[in-house]
């Protein structure tokens, strides 16, 4: 996600931006830009990398000023580049925006604008702002704004600066954080409160729709109506650390507790005005599905496990053979792969070295490459010939959460989508399935919040035990695969995951008085076969957590504890039951004291084989 910072005051810009944007470095970024008022003149410095490249070129080359604004970039449109980097200009160079989001309607915009004669140099979204500002512009940059914000369609957060209004500046927030801090004869506007901790604990926060002069003197706030409003700055007791986590203890938190919104983004961008969806970077045509014999999904890890319920989405929707492997063992096995091969990469960071190698020999074997990742620009979106970019933010916490469920998500509206180009899914089913996909968000905010209090009294349970098994079927098994994984990266509790009904040939011996069982009994045509299994295992001493629908309540006479999930169809019952998952890994590893965000012998991005 993109970092914004605004300053107005007597400070030197450069310095404040900087250091602010230093703070939101905590968000993710690929590369960093600022537009400063020096002497009158607008002068923009960005780039691409590291924000410790752009603080070196203005150590060596300094904007003076007191006024400007600030980005650090995380790519959504266009890869990451200088070009592409904030702030983005209009063509005379007097107006530069800075931009943290997206905006969703840019095409229409951009082709009215070039009907007018403006010109775009970057692939970025950002820049139909700067030049609707521009055309709007007639002396007065506040009313330029308003007008450019009627036209703009979807999330964003924006701070403007035009040298013919060299003493502030102009902002706008709309479903895209972004607060003010207001100092002595200084305000800073910027997207998360540790970027203004430093000068002031006064800060405001804005509504959706604000649009907000910024001076030295103070603000003004202007509401959806365009009405000037008041906004009561408060004070803020946090320190920077505790600020950049959102209140949070931890961003494995906070990330369990973004997946509603992540999810959110991930599918209604991609509707359009008719309810269908629209798959950006992605050309497959009904001609190219047509002719696909065969899909291989590969992946790593969490990424494999999204993989796995892809297969089944794929088999069902498509009715093509799907196979799902993991990385490391595709390179090294033999795969009778050609031009009527769909290979499906998935992979959050688009850097794992197993799954990008595992790309470039499909590649060279003549399939067709789709990628899920949720890095634009990265390797693995840049050698793949169609990408779905799961738009779920920066995952910083090491065990992966709102990027796997983004991961499902692309899943179900890639299957929907060809299912329907390819004529294997009636019209009806789609509307149905697609409706209720959009329900998700809202069940998962009621499940999180309701499971919540629950999964840290299993946490305590379990924590001090030597082995956890998780059982499922069908698609429960895949979830039991993840939740084995997620407890045992951050607990360092022994897990394994069995198919349920492959119990009784073999891992069954290992259960014994009082050892953890975690149940994933979602799936209704196999729902009393795992019940049996339950059974089998309760019968041995397991203490067993059953997770189940609500109306599954009879669950509670067999097991120890039932944790309840909202209803929804079955295909879609994985993504509601891994958050219970995720949070009894969080609970767990927490009650431990072992350090959640950064466990041992693991790294973020694994880029070595
Ligand atoms: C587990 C986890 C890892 C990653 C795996 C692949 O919580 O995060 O298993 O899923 O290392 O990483 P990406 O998706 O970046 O290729």
């Amino acid at each position: 996600m993109c970092g914004i910072v605004g300053y107005v005051g007597n400070k030197n810009a450069q310095e404040v931006i900087i250091d602010g944007l230093e703070k939101l470095e905590y968000r993710g970024y690929d590369s960093s830009g600022v537009g400063i008022i020096e002497n009158g003149k607008l002068r923009v410095r960005k780039m691409a990398g590291r924000l410790s490249n752009l603080e070196k070129s203005l150590e060596e080359n300094p904007i003076n000023g007191n006024v400007g604004i600030g980005h650090t970039r995380w790519a959504t449109h266009g890869i990451p580049s200088d070009i592409n980097s904030h702030p983005h200009t209009n063509s005379s160079g007097t107006i530069a925006v800075v931009h943290n989001g997206i905006i969703e309607n840019y095409r229409e915009i951009k082709e009215d604008l070039e009907k007018n004669g403006y010109k775009f140099i970057s692939d970025t979204d950002t820049e139909v702002v700067a030049h609707l500002i521009d055309f709007f512009y007639d002396g007065d940059l506040l009313e330029a704004v308003f007008k450019a914000e009627d036209r703009l369609k979807g999330a964003y957060a924006l701070a403007i600066v035009s040298e013919n209004n060299p003493d502030e500046i102009v902002a706008v927030r709309n479903e895209s954080p972004l607060i003010l801090g207001v100092g002595e004869n200084e305000t800073i506007v910027a997207s998360d409160i540790p970027a203004v901790l430093k000068y002031t604990k006064k800060v405001v926060y804005l509504d959706n729709k604000d649009i907000i002069r910024i001076t030295k003197a103070g603000y003004e706030v202007y509401d959806k109506d365009r009405k000037k409003v008041n906004r009561r700055s408060e004070e803020i007791s946090w320190d920077v650390e505790s600020a950049s986590k959102e209140g949070y203890a931890h961003f494995m938190l906070k990330e369990i507790y973004q997946q509603p919104t992540a999810i959110r983004d991930t599918v209604e961008r991609r509707i359009d005005e008719k309810g269908n969806i629209v798959l950006e970077n992605i050309s497959i045509t009904k001609e190219v599905l047509e002719k696909i014999n065969k899909i291989y999904i590969v992946a790593c890890g969490t990424a494999y496990h999204a993989g796995l319920i892809g297969k089944y989405l794929f088999q069902t929707f498509l009715k093509v053979d799907t196979i799902a492997d993991i990385a490391s063992e595709f390179r090294y096995s033999e795969h009778n792969i050609d031009e009527n091969t769909l290979v499906v990469i998935v992979s959050q960071s688009g850097e794992t070295a197993d799954t990008l190698q595992a790309l470039k020999d499909a590649k060279e074997k003549g399939a067709r490459i789709l990628s899920i990742t949720n890095v634009v620009g990265s390797s693995i979106a840049r050698e793949s010939d169609d990408v779905f970019y799961t738009w779920a933010g920066p995952e910083i916490a090491v065990a992966s959460t709102k990027a796997y469920t983004t991961q499902l998500v692309a899943f179900y509206l890639m299957a929907l989508h060809f299912g329907r180009l390819k004529n294997t899914i009636e019209l009806t089913c789609y509307e149905e399935i697609l409706n209720e996909l959009r329900t998700l968000p809202e069940k998962l905010q009621i499940t999180l919040s309701e499971c919540d209090k629950k999964a840290k009294n299993i946490s305590e349970t379990i924590k001090d035990k030597q082995s956890v098994f998780y059982l499922g079927r069908g698609l429960d098994y895949y979830t039991a695969l993840e939740g084995a994984l997620k407890l045992k990266e951050i607990s360092y509790i022994h897990t394994e995951a069995f198919p349920a009904g492959e119990l009784k040939h073999g891992s069954i011996a290992l259960i014994e008085e009082g050892t953890p069982v975690i149940a994933f009994a979602t799936q209704s045509l196999i729902y009393d076969k795992i019940v049996s299994n339950i059974k089998e295992v309760k019968a041995r001493g397991a203490y067993v957590v059953g997770v189940t629908r609500k109306k599954n309540e009879d669950l509670k006479e067999i097991c120890d504890e039932v944790v309840l999930l909202e209803e929804s169809f079955n295909i879609f019952m994985p993504l509601i039951s891994v958050v219970v998952a995720q949070l009894i890994s969080y609970y767990t590893a927490l009650l431990k004291g072992n350090d959640v965000d950064k466990p041992r012998n693991l790294a973020k991005s694994v880029t070595v084989e």
